[in-house]
């Protein structure tokens, strides 16, 4: 029976336990779970159960690290979190995910979005000359054998120097 563990993204090593889960046996990871978090109302001290849909800047983390885990595990990735259209299906596709997923946009616009989601795919890949899934899958991933530490590093430098120049990214 195939084994697919799902991720919350709070470990101090992500890498490590990805690479000991992997070893272990588990034929595919889901990046990333996420928490239903409660908000707290101070003035009717009370908590309110927050549903919490996700927003499409949820899928930076486990695009990040489906990128860098693409090609130094054996089983597949799936990545979860905010899928919103298309291009974010694309960016998932491109970090290395093998299978995207989609909830909170489901639960948004309803069950008829999953084929907007499929032929908004269909028409980026289209306009960018791609014929077939796998030729954009892991495509932007963190090529084996590279300097994990430098490239995190070069990012915070490119970071920092477009910020210096005002060139940040305003979520
Ligand atoms: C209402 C709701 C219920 C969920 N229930 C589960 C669950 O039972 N098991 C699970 O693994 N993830 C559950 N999730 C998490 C989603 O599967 C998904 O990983 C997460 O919402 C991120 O994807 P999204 O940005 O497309 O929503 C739930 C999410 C929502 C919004």
């Amino acid at each position: 029976m195939p084994v697919a563990i799902k991720l919350g993204p709070h470990f101090s090593s992500m890498g490590e336990v990805a690479l000991r889960l992997d070893e272990a046996g588990a034929d595919a990871l889901v990046l990333f779970n996420r928490l239903l978090q409660p908000d707290i109302d101070a003035e009717s001290l009370s908590v309110e159960p927050a549903l919490g849909l996700s927003s499409p800047v949820d899928g930076l983390a486990p695009r990040t690290w489906i990128a860098l885990l693409r090609g130094r595990i054996r089983g597949a990735l799936a990545g979860t979190g905010g899928v919103e259209d298309g291009g974010d299906l694309a960016k998932y596709l491109l970090a290395g995910a093998d299978v995207v997923m989609s909830a909170s946009a489901l639960l948004r616009h309803g069950p008829a979005h999953a084929a907007t989601l499929l032929e908004q795919l269909e028409s980026w890949m289209a306009r960018k000359g791609f014929a077939a899934v796998g030729d954009i899958r892991g495509l932007l991933a963190v090529p084996p054998g590279t300097d994990e530490e430098a490239y995190e590093r070069a990012g915070y430098v490119n970071a920092l120097r477009a910020a210096n120049v005002g060139a940040y990214t305003a979520w």
